[in-house]
């Protein structure tokens, strides 16, 4: 592998920004993955233990660690980067909802993405913090980016999730699998099993709707699930697959088509709000949304989706 490129950096050293990176890294195509915090050293020190982890994993590419200050110190290390991955903010603790988060988080979020728009003006920004539909509309107003430079990711964590269920309870692989979340990565997940299949069978065939149904609710408190059992953090492993997998799509301009949190306008006859759709991802980041056939109830969930994430982002402008 000689023609390592790209620079990807992720904002946010906790659980799910060191995790991003190191998956980054092992993939071993980028030419530099950094990786910044305002804890001093803790970035380094990740960086550092990361780089030496490469004789043993092989990977070539390089961990680049960075504190960062108050003021934006230190930001100079993202400059260059055609994607940067937003984790900053807090977790939410057990018994919290993502939405209590709000007020704590978008202060954060919203200077990490002004020090983005200066420092990396060319970045596809991708964007975990929770509330994550919220904190990713108010990245795309705080960086003033065009709108498919900016996205959330949530689908493919949530998507993954149900999958597992699923999987798990037929007793075959994840691999035989697929199924397919929308709407908001929150109260208003939208799960679609009419385009969910097992070996290409439709799952609606497979199993009863109260079983859906079962799974479709363990799917959308899945991270609640994690978060009671963890009682400090929350979920990092599978959240960051989905955030590395889709930083390496956007720099391999792969144009995969993944369930993502993108700017809707018009499809679905929904306008004007960040939401949970299929959308094919490429080098300009969200190069178009993609319309998934829907049944007339999961049009509805959608739409209904859209309106309550479309009232709390009007909100995020003045936080
Ligand atoms: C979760 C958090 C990361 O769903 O939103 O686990």
């Amino acid at each position: 592998m000689a023609d390592r490129k790209g620079k990807v950096a992720v904002v946010g050293a906790g659980f799910y920004g060191s995790t991003t990176a190191q998956r980054l890294a092992e993939y071993d195509i980028f030419s530099t993955v950094v990786l910044t915090d305002i804890v001093e050293g803790r970035p380094e020190g990740l960086a550092l233990d990361m780089n030496q982890s490469r004789p043993i994993e092989g990977f070539e590419t390089r961990v680049i660690g960075q504190t960062t200050g108050p003021n934006g110190e230190g930001y100079e290390v993202i400059s260059g980067a055609d994607v940067v991955v937003i984790t900053a903010g807090l977790p939410r603790k057990p018994g919290m909802s993502r939405m209590d988060l709000i007020q704590t988080n978008a202060k954060i979020v919203r200077q990490v993405a002004e020090n983005v728009a200066r420092h990396a003006p060319d970045a596809v920004v991708i964007v975990v913090s929770n509330p994550l539909d919220e904190m990713t509309a108010l990245t795309q107003l705080a960086t003033g980016f065009p709108r498919q430079r900016v996205l959330g990711q949530a689908g493919m964590l949530d998507t993954a999730r149900f999958t597992h269920f699923v999987a798990e309870e037929l007793a075959v692989p994840v691999a035989s699998v697929r199924t397919l979340t929308l709407g908001s990565h929150g109260d208003t997940m939208v799960p679609v099993p009419s385009q969910c299949t097992v070996n290409g069978a439709a799952l609606t065939d497979l199993l009863t709707a109260e079983k859906i149904d079962e799974l479709v609710n363990r799917t959308r408190n899945g991270g609640a699930e994690v978060v009671a059992l963890l009682k400090t953090g929350s979920a990092y492993f599978a959240p960051s697959a989905a955030a590395a997998r889709m930083a390496r799509a956007v720099v391999e301009d792969s144009h995969a088509v993944l369930p993502v949190c993108a700017w809707v306008d018009g499809e679905f006859g929904i306008s004007g709000v960040y939401l949970g759709v299929t959308a094919e991802i490429g080098r300009a980041g969200v190069v178009r949304v993609v319309q998934t056939p829907l049944t007339d109830d999961e049009l509805a969930g959608l739409r209904a989706a859209a309106e309550a994430v479309r009232a709390k982002q009007a909100d995020v402008e003045n936080l």
